[in-house]
């Protein structure tokens, strides 16, 4: 008896002293963070630093390396796993921690595990390093896109488990590979499966971007992306003839018809009357013509053949037909001797032929759940805000699930897929408490209809 508490006092001891030593640590310098951390908050911050030291960047991504990292973890919490290959060498791995009621939908958190590829020579500490300066920032390719949220999940279900806490709807927590390549053999193929149909999944958090603010960012769409080649013909001719109906000349008439739409959406983003993920954006990606000769081109011949290449993104409420009545009769008429491919680079509604956008208001029960949460744990949101990029939650909007785009890290410069990608240890651990609050209140939920008459009573 006397020995253990011995024992006891002097574990505490020593708990005492590492913590003391820990804060002052942390806090010493200029720039200190807001608050000393902890010793646990310590280990959080180790564990993403190991997750962000595996090198998971395309082309060569090792993705058994992050997988085994990851179960270890979930092991340690006690999550179930389960480890998914839809595609051979590319694993998906998943989480699971039952609910209750197993007749209620459940929660999905969802990762990517893929990052893209990094320069070292443009970074001021090696991208794989994880490197964490005085001020608090960790460098790391991932660091914000999004190997944050994968730790942030992990950590808020270990504080939930440690607290005793119980779901009422099953939690699960998903790590996909392939989202930075488009998902074809990453979510697109989970969706699509036996696996994912019995997970019964009835709403998803999955990545968002940095705030510059201190608001936080939701995201409740990607835009659809697209592909636009315009080709033209003409009568070729000597360099030195003038005449109408070159190809050149023909493309050109596209080019200037494109130019003036893109200017009057454009402009209605600079004036301020939409922003920027209202409008569609349409930038010319390639232009090729002209007869290719040893020392560049043949000078004095107009070509019979010309093309162009586009990006256009579409707002998901936008109608793609009117889209493809503009090309045809303004941008690319067979009038003129162009013709086009319209490529679709992933869905464009879902399998109830509905836009691919989560509600952001109470028709969705879950939305208000999630807001009131995120205010519970001290946040503020900004106006919800579609997606100029893709993620994979097009695939689960596809699948007629809400889903919403979230990474917590405010007051942080949006560095995804950009040099010196970072994200400040402090801004680290306040999302576990983000997260803390959102996965207790997501995954106690009780009904829609209960919550509908909630509201009714307000
Ligand atoms: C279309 O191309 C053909 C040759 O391919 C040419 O004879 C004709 O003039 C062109 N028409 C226009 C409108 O450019
Ligand atoms: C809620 O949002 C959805 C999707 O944006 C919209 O279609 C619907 O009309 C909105 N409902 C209400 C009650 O505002
Ligand atoms: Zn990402």
């Amino acid at each position: 008896m006397s020995l253990s508490m011995v024992t006891a006092k002097s574990l505490l001891l020593l708990v005492f002293i590492f913590c003391a030593g820990a804060g002052a640590g942390a806090g010493a310098g200029a720039g200190a963070p807001d608050f000393p951390s902890t010793s646990d908050e310590e280990s959080q911050i180790e564990r993403f630093q190991q997750y962000l030291r595996i090198r998971t960047a395309h082309p060569y991504p090792d993705y058994a390396g992050a997988v085994s990292f990851l179960s270890a973890q979930a092991r340690s919490i006690g999550l179930e796993t389960l480890t998914l290959e839809f595609t051979p060498g590319k694993p998906l791995l998943l989480l699971s921690w039952y609910g209750s009621d197993l007749s209620l939908p459940s929660l999905l958190l969802n990762s990517h595990l893929d990052s893209v590829p990094a320069e070292p020579s443009h970074w001021i500490h090696p991208p794989f390093s994880a490197h964490r300066d005085p001020e608090g920032r960790i460098y790391a390719r991932g660091a914000q896109d999004d190997k944050s949220i994968a730790i942030q999940y992990l950590e808020a279900l270990r504080h939930l488990k440690a607290r005793g806490f119980s779901p009422l709807r099953s939690i699960h927590v998903s790590f996909v590979p392939d989202e930075e390549i488009g998902g074809a053999d990453g979510h697109a193929k989970f969706v699509a499966s036996e696996q994912f149909r019995r997970l019964n999944i009835g709403f998803v958090l999955d990545e968002g971007q940095a705030s510059p603010t201190d608001e936080l960012r939701v995201f409740y769409a990607d835009r659809l992306p697209f592909s636009l080649i315009v080709n033209a013909v003409g009568s070729p001719g000597h360099g030195s003839k003038m005449y109408d109906g070159s190809a050149v000349e023909n493309l050109m008439e596209c080019a200037e018809a494109v130019a003036r739409f893109r200017d009057s959406q454009f402009d209605l983003v600079k004036a301020g009357i939409m922003a920027g993920f209202e409008v569609i954006s349409v930038n010319t990606v390639y232009m090729k013509a002209g007869t290719p000769a040893p020392t560049g081109f043949v000078m004095n011949l107009q070509a019979s053949e010309a093309e162009m290449g586009f990006d256009v993104r579409l707002p998901p409420t936008e109608d793609i037909d009117v889209l493809r009545k503009r090309i045809q009769e303004e941008w690319a008429p067979i009038s003129r001797n162009m013709t086009y491919q319209l490529i679709q680079k992933g869905p464009t509604r879902d399998i109830n032929g509905r836009p691919l956008v989560t509600a952001t208001n109470e028709s969705n029960p879950w939305w208000s759940v999630f807001e009131q949460a995120i205010s519970v744990a001290g946040g503020k949101l900004e106006k919800p805000e579609i997606l100029s990029s893709t993620t994979d939650a097009r695939y689960l909007r596809q699948m007629g699930i809400p889903a919403l785009g979230f990474s917590p890290m405010v007051n942080t410069p949006i560095l995804l897929h950009d040099h010196n990608e970072f994200l400040k240890d402090t801004v680290f651990l306040n999302g576990i408490k983000i997260y803390e609050n959102l996965i207790s209140a997501l995954s106690s939920f009780q009904s829609e209809s209960i919550l509908e008459e909630i509201h009714l009573e307000l």
